[in-house]
């Protein structure tokens, strides 16, 4: 059992998914998304299922590589493996049964000396995409208010 733990950390280590860079190893699991999912899909429908999250999540990367206020926060780091673990997390917490295979919160954001002000902007951001895919604005703050508690990971102080 334990041998098999072993060798499946190895195996994630080893050989990242196509396109991405090979990263320190960690434990799988769910709870690292930092937020309990939504108990029914009614918030999955109204983020337009997969199809919708994948165009929110490409659209919120691109924005926040464009933006002077943060963009040098994402320089250099793996925007294959963000867009990948960001639509996995957001599906998962959208109540969309998907897996999150990231690093927790805190892990995942450690030394980047991300401030307040740069949450405030990628909050905005989000809201910019989500709603140009027309996400109507009560599912939106739906979302925000379970995202909002891990400023307390993503925040340096
Ligand atoms: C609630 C707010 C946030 C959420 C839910 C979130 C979510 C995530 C996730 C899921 C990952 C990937 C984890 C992994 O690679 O295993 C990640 C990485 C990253 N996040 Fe965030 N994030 C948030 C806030 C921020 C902010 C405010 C910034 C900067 C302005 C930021 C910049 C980054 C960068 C640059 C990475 C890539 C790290 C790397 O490749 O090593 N994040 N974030």
């Amino acid at each position: 059992m334990l041998i098999a733990a072993v060798l499946l950390l190895q195996a994630t280590v080893a050989t990242p998914p196509p396109g991405e860079e090979p990263i320190a190893p960690y434990m799988q699991a769910d709870a690292n998304a930092g937020a309990k999912p939504f108990a029914n899909d009614q918030l999955w429908q109204a983020f337009h299922g997969s199809a919708g999250v994948s165009r929110i999540v490409n659209d919120l990367v691109a924005r926040n590589q464009k933006d002077p206020r943060i963009s040098d926060i994402f320089r250099n780091q793996d925007m294959v493996r963000l867009r990948r673990t960001l639509k996995e997390q957001f599906c998962y917490i959208l109540g969309g049964g998907c897996t999150y295979t990231g690093r927790d919160m805190k892990t995942a954001h450690k030394d980047m000396g991300i401030q307040q002000a740069d949450m405030v902007a990628l909050v905005e951001n989000l809201q910019a995409a989500m709603r140009a895919e027309h996400v109507v604005f009560a599912a939106q703050n739906r979302f925000l208010a379970k995202l909002a508690p891990m400023h307390r990971d993503v925040v340096e102080r």
